[in-house]
């Protein structure tokens, strides 16, 4: 028996593209693919019910498989889906954790699921990580032994790690493993630090059951979201089995279905290069894709490009479709240079017929939308800086307040100037003791949270008055939705969207940048970009949108590929000075800054490498030879 209930693509169409080893579907986004994992598993629980049998569910946590669980729990708060016959062990905990702690698995679990359905108690099992290690070893064989006894898992799903973990079985972990003890990899780390607020919180060790425990599973669902887990999720599928992935013995089983969203799916050959699988549509966006492709593969730039190139690469139905390479070279070479303006506001009284943006108003109404109050000169200060120069009317609008990402060093460090400056304020007194007296991996309370959103505000207000902007002209949005003093967030909601719809129809601006920045490791970005979403789609209607141009940038973590790039907009050695200068104001965000994600240079170094990459790339396409370029993809709404 392979695949049941999923139907929405035949199994064995994986084995077409040459590449894939195992079975997968590609959704488009992770909530719909959620809802599909989840009506598998209500429909097995009803199937063993109609059977008067156990359903034995191994569960996973993290963050990929929480849309699954809530769309469990909707389903046996309205259609009655019943728990009462499920037994679910989970993959894994930290050792040592107590179980009461925020960040255990069994705190997880029952917030997200156990909690709000009726299984029984003591039909739960969660390794616990408070076993003592003498006892451990003998705990970890019990563990595997209680599965066996109720008939092996029905169901496993599945999160991965970047490292190709499964549970926490790290790299190394053989095919044969049983439930043990483990020593957490340094990424894996890193990836769960925020949440821990650091590293250094995070533990060593993790009890999980093993490789050999998850693959006699009888059915076997992985879930996988986001660019985060694309190089992982190509690995796997199309890599050879190898201990350093431990997902690739998911290879081995036969009943094995990879539930993606198409950024995780993005690096699969079949979605990458899909001109080396097989017949493709050549659409715009695909044949300039795979131009830059061939460029970087053959190291020539576009108008060296021959015949002859087209065709040892996958791509002869190209060439035939257009002609020659010559014709399809001059066509991409104009293509990308008319993406390139020193006017990202629109060039007065130029032609603008191939240009990225209008002549007309020559003066502009402007808003950037800035996720954290950084993102705008970290991810497009240049631009912003000629829209100013250029005379345009500049608003800046941040969303939200940042204030968790401020330290509680750094909140110290200001309170005590405020007592310096006011010694006989008892209030400051106050506050200086809440700093001092905060518990590692507590909430804020709303005064220290108040004061670092203030240190983000006034280092905000320092780098655009340093750009030119007039502070009337910076709107603090402090969106709702961010304010929880915690890193996750409350989902976003109408009010979020309506300040944002009010703030755009007060201006009524003919351009719009926004953070199209899907990679943000903690989802602020993505929420900021949806709130702007839903507020154009409200105001579509209005006459004035008629002449709002919105243009993405990607934020810190990410920029857009070159066949992705609409309008790029050069910046000399001196402008990418200025910009450094700029991002310098936000200091708090400087020297180790506590949400950054994966990688571990400073936001302006980072900003200045990408912008120099993307000056190198348009180089090595043929094209000219600046210092730095930002970069923009305009969105139609
Ligand atoms: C969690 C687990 C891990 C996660 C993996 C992905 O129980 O076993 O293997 O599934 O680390 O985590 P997220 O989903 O947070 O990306």
């Amino acid at each position: 028996m392979i695949i049941t209930s999923i139907k929405y693509q035949p199994v064995g169409q994986f084995e077409d593209t040459r590449f894939e080893k195992i079975h997968n579907i590609v959704f488009a986004n992770s909530i719909e693919a959620s809802i599909c994992v989840a009506e598998e598993i209500a429909a097995l629980i009803k199937t063993k019910q109609t059977k008067n049998k156990y359903c034995i569910l191994g569960l996973a946590t993290g963050s990929s498989p929480i849309k699954v669980y809530e769309e469990l729990v909707r389903m046996h708060k309205e259609e009655e889906l019943s728990f009462s016959n499920v037994v679910t062990f989970n993959l894994d905990e930290y050792y040592p954790m107590d179980k009461n702690s925020v960040h255990s698995y069994y705190y997880f679990m029952h917030q997200h699921l156990f909690n709000h359905i009726d299984i029984k108690p003591e039909n739960i099992n969660i390794p616990n990580g408070n076993v003592s290690l003498s006892d451990l070893h003998q705990y970890c064989i019990d563990y595997d032994l209680k599965i066996e006894t109720y008939g092996g898992l029905d169901f496993q799903l599945l999160g991965i790690g970047r490292t190709g973990h499964i549970g926490f079985n790290e790299p190394g972990s053989h095919y044969n493993s049983g439930t043990r003890n483990i020593t957490l990899d340094h990424i894996t780390r890193v990836d769960a630090a925020p949440s821990f607020l650091g590293i250094e919180n995070v533990p060593k060790k993790a009890i999980t059951m093993g490789i050999g425990s998850v693959k006699k599973a009888k059915r076997i669902v992985l879930l996988a979201w986001g660019h985060n887990k694309a190089s992982v999720i190509k690995d796997t599928i199309e890599g050879e089995i190898t201990s350093e992935v431990p997902a690739t013995y998911l290879q081995e089983h036969d009943n094995t279905t990879f539930i993606l969203n198409g950024e995780a799916a993005q690096d699969l050959t079949r979605l990458n290069t899909p001109w080396l699988v097989g017949p493709c549509i050549w659409t715009e966006e695909l044949t300039s894709k795979a131009i830059i492709w061939l460029c970087s593969l053959t190291k020539k730039s576009i108008l060296k490009l021959t015949d002859k190139d087209y065709n040892n690469y996958g791509m002869s139905s190209l060439l035939a479709q257009e002609g020659s390479a010559y014709d399809i070279n001059i066509k991409m070479f104009n293509k990308i240079q008319h993406t390139i303006t020193g006017w990202p506001g629109g060039k007065p009284n130029a032609d603008d017929s191939s240009r990225p943006e209008r002549a007309n108003p020559n003066k502009k109404r402007i808003i950037i939308f800035s996720p954290h109050p950084d993102d705008d000169v970290i991810s497009m200060g240049g631009t912003f800086d000629r829209l100013v120069e250029q005379g345009h009317e500049v608003h800046i609008a941040y969303q939200t307040s940042g204030n968790i990402a401020v330290s509680d060093y750094e909140a110290l460090k200001y309170a005590e100037v405020i007592k310096d400056v006011t010694p006989e304020d008892l209030n400051i007194d106050n506050l200086i003791k809440k700093i001092n007296s905060k518990k590692e991996d507590t909430e804020d309370d709303v005064e220290v949270r108040n004061l670092k959103g203030i240190i983000r505000k006034r280092e905000s207000l320092a780098a655009t008055r340093f750009i030119g902007v007039p502070d009337e002209n910076i709107h603090f949005l402090n969106l709702p939705f961010y304010e929880t003093g915690t890193i996750r967030k409350k989902p976003i909601g109408k009010i979020d969207i309506n300040i944002i719809a009010n703030l755009i129809a007060e201006i009524k601006p003919h351009q719009i940048y926004a953070a199209g920045d899907l990679a943000d490791p903690h989802g602020t970005h993505k929420v900021c970009l949806d709130a702007i979403f839903a507020a154009l789609q409200i105001l579509k209607p209005q006459k004035y949108m008629n002449d709002c141009w919105v243009w993405l940038y990607r934020g810190a973590w990410h920029e857009w590929d070159v066949h992705q790039i609409d309008m790029a907009v050069p910046m000399s050695p001196d402008q990418v000075l200025r910009k450094r200068k700029a991002i310098f104001f936000h200091q708090s965000q400087k020297d180790g800054v506590m949400f950054q994600g994966n990688d571990i240079r400073e936001f302006w170094v980072r900003a200045e490498e990408r912008n120099n990459e993307t000056a190198q790339k348009y180089h090595q396409l043929g094209l000219a030879d600046y210092a730095a370029l930002e970069a923009f993809k305009r969105y139609y709404y």
